[in-house]
């Protein structure tokens, strides 16, 4: 995977990232071939028709567009990423994300299509994430998913945040397919799901109280690391021993794929509080590494203890917190160990990005779901029960 990085005078950057085997630079995908498929199936008589899907995420503090051909090639993956402007307020300022989006919307939109080599009229369907997420973040991609689908024709299809980062493992695995276990451990959510079908999840636990991602920013600014967390408690730690400190690994006895970090995260800052009151300088790295090693061992022990219980064979994992060095280490070693199959997306696939929105997207767009002009950001959409449209009056 190659990115072409620019930063833009405003901080922002700007991320064009490249799959050297499926980008449409590379293989001439442009609309003169778009109703062949060219993954293995092009002579078959009757093969089905190609679906090109636009695909609009903008649920927190990055601008994404991306083209994505039958659920599984990305043609083109555009990122804008607002983190430099966040990192001086120490986390996401909704309406400065807001703003942000407005401004560089249509940027990433335009460069999508013009990497892929499609123009809107190329395009079978716009997807864009409808929730969960900031709601003034969303709304700037919701409006823009309607504004194209109205201009074009274009059905319109809302696709929920989390079941994009769980889709993701789909675009570099070409074998992977449902039935799986998936882990999504992102900045706002924790969730344990079997994925039984495309579009079918069903949770089995999820966390009580901090998600796993929340936990990594809230301690990496206790120690003075600063935002986001999750990626410098990943480098910090690499220095540290992970044995410096025993901190609680939860339990809850009448949910036991269920996540709580509180408890740990009260530890962390309780130690950090008496150091400091013996005047004594925090070691970070070493908590860094304890810290991590406990939010690791639950999650990679509840998703492999999953896997043995309800006898799946495949293990997945998604979400900002699925790009951590160790948590794909442990998986690796214990899915081996415990002869499962294990599937992660790459480091730039697990952050929030379209092609994942477009990848889930198309798996909707399969099933026929349709949503209509209506459609609004849902803030707090939840996973797995949603309402899936199949709108009379929707755009066709
Ligand atoms: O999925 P994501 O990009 O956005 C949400 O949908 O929330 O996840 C962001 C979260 C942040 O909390 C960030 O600290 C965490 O993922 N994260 C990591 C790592 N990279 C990002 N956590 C642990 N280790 C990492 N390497
Ligand atoms: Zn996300």
């Amino acid at each position: 995977m190659q990115i072409d990085k620019n930063v833009e005078k405003d901080g922002v950057i700007f991320m064009s990232i490249k799959d050297e085997e499926n980008s449409g630079a590379h293989n001439g995908n442009s609309q003169g071939d778009k109703n062949v498929r060219t993954s293995g199936c092009s002579d078959e008589v009757g093969a089905e028709p190609d679906v090109t899907i636009l695909a609009i995420e903008s649920s927190c503090d990055e601008t994404a567009a991306a083209v994505v051909r039958n659920g599984r090639e990305v043609l083109s993956n555009i990122i804008s990423s607002q983190i430099a402007l966040h990192t001086i307020y120490g986390g996401v300022v909704p309406e400065i994300a807001s703003r942000k989006h407005v401004e560089k919307i249509n940027g990433c939109i335009r460069a999508a299509l013009n990497e892929a080599g499609v123009t809107l009229q190329d395009i079978d369907a716009v997807a864009v994430t409808y929730g969960p997420g900031l709601v003034g973040a969303l709304l700037v991609g919701v409006s823009e998913a309607k504004a194209i689908s109205f201009a074009t024709g274009k059905p319109l299809i809302g696709v929920h945040h989390i079941e994009g980062h769980i889709y993701a493992n789909f675009i570099e695995n070409k074998d992977l397919e449902p039935p799986f276990v998936c882990l999504v451990a992102s900045g706002g959510h924790s969730h344990l799901v079997l994925v039984k079908d495309y579009g079918e999840i069903e949770i089995i636990g999820q966390t009580r109280d901090d998600a796993a991602g929340e936990a990594f920013d809230k301690i990496a600014r206790a120690i003075g690391l600063g935002y986001p967390g999750g990626p410098k408690i990943d480098k910090a730690a690499r220095e540290g021993n992970p044995d410096a400190y025993s901190f609680p690994r939860a339990q809850i006895p009448d949910a036991k794929y269920d996540f709580s970090f509180s408890g740990l995260k009260s530890a962390v800052l309780n130690l950090i509080n008496q150091d400091r009151m013996q005047g004594k300088e925090i070691n970070q790295a070493d908590i860094a590494a304890s810290f991590q090693k406990a939010v690791v061992e639950v999650l990679v022990d509840h998703s492999v203890e999953a896997c043995r219980e309800y006898g799946y064979d495949k293990l997945a994992i998604a979400g900002g917190v699925a790009s951590n060095s160790l948590l794909r280490e442990q998986m690796e070693k214990e899915c081996a160990e415990s002869g499962i199959r294990f599937y992660r997306p790459s480091p730039l696939l697990c952050t929030d990005n379209a092609a994942m929105i477009g990848a889930a997207g198309y798996y909707e767009y399969k099933k026929g779901v349709r949503f209509g002009l209506d459609m609004n950001a849902v803030p707090n959409l939840s996973l797995g029960s949603r309402e899936r449209r199949f709108h009379a009056g929707s755009v066709k």
